[in-house]
């Protein structure tokens, strides 16, 4: 077993009948929803699930996972989701895979909050990883040209085919590859970012989780 599945299969184990389950997105999410799906065919497990990616979306039905919109649901008991990196105060970069404006609104709404991660995420200060933006496209130019100014190296998230890439809400993503961000310098920098005309959302999920699942070696760590 994969240290993803590992802290997936792990995950599911705090889900229990009669919730509502935020689900999250990307590879390391993938197996906590596999898991749910395995357990409703095979214990008879019942939840309603909330996706944050149409992609999660597509491998819930799939799996005959109940599912309703977040709008439709009173609140969600719990989200189980991945992270691009978790700092050592427990700040975390969101939306490698593009989702993070539906995982923030769902994280957001949830009563708790599970990161699921191999240790490679883990790290003393969050950067390395370059912090997404979602913007949205009429006048993203302009938001290149000033995160440039701010020294933040911006880049417009591509695809594979050198196509500007789309989020499910139709938006772009800039990247800034800032290398570090201090400490002690998120909560400014996400203050700023929540100022800017055009900027849907940003990566920084900050004061959001309550246990992180941390994969290394044999057995997966808790962390509440
Ligand atoms: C998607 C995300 C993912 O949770 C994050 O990118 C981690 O993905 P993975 O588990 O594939 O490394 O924020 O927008």
């Amino acid at each position: 077993m994969n240290l993803k599945q590992m802290v997936g299969i792990e995950a599911a184990t705090h889900v229990t009948d009669g919730m509502i389950v935020g689900l999250g997105t990307g590879s390391t999410a993938y197996y906590l929803v596999e898991e749910i799906g395995r357990r409703i065919a095979e214990e008879g497990l019942s939840i309603t699930g909330v996706t944050t990616s149409k992609a999660t979306e597509k491998q819930a039905l799939g799996l005959n996972i109940p599912l309703k919109s977040i709008d439709e649901v009173p609140y969600v008991d719990i989200t189980v989701d991945g992270a691009d990196e978790i700092s050592s105060d427990y700040q975390g970069i969101k939306g490698g895979g593009a989702a993070l404006l539906f995982e923030k609104i769902v994280a957001s709404n949830s009563k708790k909050n599970i990161w699921i991660v191999d240790e490679s995420k883990m790290v003393e200060t969050l950067g390395k990883f370059p912090l997404p933006i979602e913007v949205i496209p009429y006048g993203s130019q302009q938001l290149l040209k000033k995160f440039e100014e701010k020294g933040l190296n911006p880049k417009l998230r591509l695809t594979a085919d050198n196509e500007r890439l789309k989020t499910d809400s139709d938006n772009y993503i800039i990247d800034l590859h800032m290398e570090t961000i201090p400490n002690n310098k998120v909560k400014q920098l996400a203050s700023w970012l929540d100022t800017l005309t055009g900027v849907v959302e940003h990566g920084l999920f900050l004061d959001i989780v309550d246990t992180v699942i941390i994969g290394k070696g044999t057995s997966p760590e808790t962390i509440n």
